[in-house]
């Protein structure tokens, strides 16, 4: 009676543990956010396996955008461990870092009779919240990688970038207003600039 006791307790204890006990960290908890030893950020190869959080179609507000030129699309990703932070408070936590990626789009092709799909990358931005690292920058940090996806410097802060995503950007330097999962979180923990709600 007494071993079985024992038995049932320790276990249960064994349990309590694996239960309680911090889990080793997953990958999507590591930091996005790679840098050489010259400091230039990593592409981030496995964005695509990150959170998405919109596609626009021919915005033409942006870096990229081609007034000439057939629309594009633009899609919009977050690292899984900034999300969730996000989706508890409203807020980005340090080391959160953002892709835009464009896609060129296509109307005619194979099955296909009517809209646009999406096809060759042309452009990947990235934004990072880093307030040590880019300090001279009020704590982000710009990127832009070209098709050869070399480690790319930090955007001079003279670059367009900064301005318009500090001026217009909803939540920080982040474009919520555009991020349907995104907005309602902002709303009811009231982290959007009043000056971008609609
Ligand atoms: C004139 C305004 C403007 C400029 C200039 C601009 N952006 Fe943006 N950016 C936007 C808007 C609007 C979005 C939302 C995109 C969407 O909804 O698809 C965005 C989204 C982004 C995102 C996704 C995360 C976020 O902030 O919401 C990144 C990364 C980004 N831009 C990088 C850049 C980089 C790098 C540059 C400079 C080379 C740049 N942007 C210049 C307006 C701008």
């Amino acid at each position: 009676m007494r071993t079985v006791s024992a038995l049932a307790l320790s276990s249960a204890f064994l349990l309590a543990l694996a239960v309680l006990s911090p889990l080793p960290a997953k990958s999507q908890d590591v930091p996005g956010a790679r840098y050489n030893a010259a400091q230039r950020l990593e592409f981030p190869a496995n964005y695509r396996e990150w959170i998405f959080l919109s596609a626009g179609r021919g915005m033409t507000y942006g870096p990229a955008a081609d007034p000439n030129g057939p629309p594009q699309f633009d899609n919009v990703f977050v690292h899984p461990a900034a999300y969730r932070h996000f989706t508890k408070t409203g807020r980005w936590p340090e080391q959160s870092i953002f892709i835009l990626e464009i896609r060129k789009a296509q109307s005619e092709g194979s099955i296909n009779k009517g809209g646009q799909f999406q096809t060759d990358v042309t452009a990947v931005e990235v934004l990072v919240k880093d307030s040590k690292r880019f300090a001279d920058t009020k704590g982000w940090g710009f990127f832009e990688f070209g098709t050869n996806r070399q480690p790319a410097a930090k955007l001079p802060p003279t670059a367009s970038c900064y301005d318009c995503h500090a001026k217009n950007a909803a939540v920080e330097h982040t474009f919520v207003q555009f991020y349907p999962t995104l907005l309602p979180v902002a709303t009811a923990h009231k982290t959007m600039k009043a000056s971008a709600a609609h």
